[in-house]
């Protein structure tokens, strides 16, 4: 039996492992907030960076790419890359995926997604809510072993224009970003 996996975050724009359909969607109920520290991608221990993770949030709905693995042993691959890469998303659920917004019944049914959860008991790295400045701030200073912060907030804010998703908590980041950087040029 198929799986599919749906992503929010970095993966709208790489999957990593080998998939048979991508389909752009949303689901319901939870929108993008990027309140998840990463000490091992996006920063590091000293200095964490922030990335994406899912808030629940009634009537509102977060756009992202979902991706339909079908072989068994691609299953297997990626599921153990996935556990890799999103080690520092503690929970995972699956979701209902609608391509039309006025559609009742789900295009997608049972897509794992990978979520950090703001229990700080069982999630360590959990930032929460800030200013957009603050969190700005962070971005622009923080850089992991994936590369600068502000990189993975620029390909999600692109990935994002390409499907078609205006979300404007990542398009002011963004541009609060980019102003933060103007200035100290
Ligand atoms: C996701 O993309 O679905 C999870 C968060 C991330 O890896 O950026």
């Amino acid at each position: 039996m198929a799986i599919w996996v749906f992503g929010y975050g970095s993966l709208i724009s790489k999957a990593g492992f080998n998939y048979d359909e991508r389909l752009v969607g949303f689901i319901k109920g939870y929108r993008r907030v990027f309140y998840q520290g990463s000490t091992d991608h996006r920063g590091t221990p000293e200095f964490p960076g922030r990335t994406v993770t899912l808030e629940p949030a009634e009537g509102e709905i977060c756009w992202g790419a979902a991706y339909k693995i079908s072989k068994e042993e691609d299953q297997e691959i990626a599921l153990t890359y996935l556990e890799v890469r999103e080690k520092q998303y503690d929970r995972k659920e699956y979701v209902d995926i609608f391509t039309e917004l006025n559609a009742a019944t789900p295009a997608v049914s049972g897509a794992l997604v990978y979520i950090a959860s703001p229990d700080k008991k069982v999630n360590v790295n959990y930032l929460g809510p800030a200013s957009v400045e603050d969190i700005a701030r962070q971005i622009v200073q923080a850089e992991g072993p994936s590369g600068p912060n502000r990189e993975y907030l620029f390909v999600l804010e692109n990935a994002l224009l390409q499907i078609g998703s205006k979300d404007e908590h990542v398009i002011d980041l963004a541009n609060e970003v980019r102003r933060i950087i103007s200035e100290e040029n």
